[in-house]
């Protein structure tokens, strides 16, 4: 059973067809990059998976997750975590770190008092923003923290259910350059335990070494799908950015500059 199962998707944003007819399975093991310019429809794959968009409604298509079409928000967020942006602006208001850990139990984005959780959910709590570096300042307010501690709250929320499988948009877009490695460092570590990652970038510098296989999407079609080191070449960058690019790849990461 794969994890995502993609068939014959027609998915509309507003009048924009974003995806005629989009086929696309990953597995639930290994890592997958998917990677293209601005408005490929990345994001938009991520609001079908979230099942905050649906294709359109035809015999022969479906979304599957896991090999189900329908889920209960409660079980889904336990089997799959998602980190987005648009997450992290709903979060800006009067709230502590660890409470936004702890509304990941409720899948909301609303802030509850301590009182509504239980001793064992705050333990895993505390263990996780330990776990994330950021337990000193669990107690803070979220809003005068910085983008790369922001960011590490977020990861914890969709953490907390101990999800296999995360999907990850742009995750380090904004972050200064340690709060960049901090949070790769910390992707990492995850896809080293066994979780399994699904990462949607134009970044190509934060596609971690255990990525190893990259989609490229443009203009709502997938456009190349394959090992790594075979996508992430000047030729099918260069294609799919319309711009000539260079890449260079370094301990099993990658980087790139002008043609
Ligand atoms: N709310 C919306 N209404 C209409 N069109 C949209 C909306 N959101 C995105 N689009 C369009 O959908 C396409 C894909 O966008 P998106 O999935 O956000 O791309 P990406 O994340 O790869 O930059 C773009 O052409 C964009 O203009
Ligand atoms: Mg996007």
């Amino acid at each position: 059973m794969n994890l995502i199962d993609i068939q014959n998707a027609t998915v509309y944003r507003g009048d924009t067809c974003v995806f005629d007819n989009l086929t696309l399975s990953i597995g639930q093991s290994g890592n997958t990059a998917v990677i293209g310019p601005n408005g490929a429809g990345k994001t938009t794959l991520l609001k079908v998976l979230n099942r905050e968009l649906y294709p359109v409604r035809r015999p022969d298509s479906h979304v599957r997750i896991l090999g189900r079409e329908r889920w209960d928000v409660w079980e889904f967020r336990k089997s799959l975590g998602l980190v987005s942006h648009d997450l992290h602006t709903h979060y800006l208001g009067y709230v502590r770190g660890i409470e936004v850990v702890l509304s990941g139990y409720y899948a909301s984005v609303g802030v509850y008092d301590y009182q509504s959780f239980g001793d064992s959910q705050i333990e895993r709590a505390r263990k996780l923003v330990d776990w994330l570096g950021v337990g000193d300042i669990a107690e803070r307010l979220f809003s005068t923290m910085s983008t790369g501690q922001q960011r590490r709250f977020l990861l914890g929320r969709a953490l907390i259910h101990q999800p296999r499988y995360l999907v990850l948009d742009e995750p380090t877009g904004g972050l200064d350059l340690k709060a960049t490695f901090q949070y790769l460092d910390v992707i990492r570590r995850l896809m080293q335990e066994g979780r399994t990652i699904l990462l949607v970038t134009h970044h190509i510098h934060e596609i971690p070494p255990e990525i190893d296989r990259v989609i490229l999407m443009s203009g709502g079609h997938i456009v190349g799908d394959g090992p790594k080191h075979d996508m992430l070449s000047d030729d099918r960058l260069s294609h799919l950015f319309d711009v000539p690019i260079h890449v260079v790849s370094a301990n099993g990461y990658y980087q790139t500059l002008p043609g």
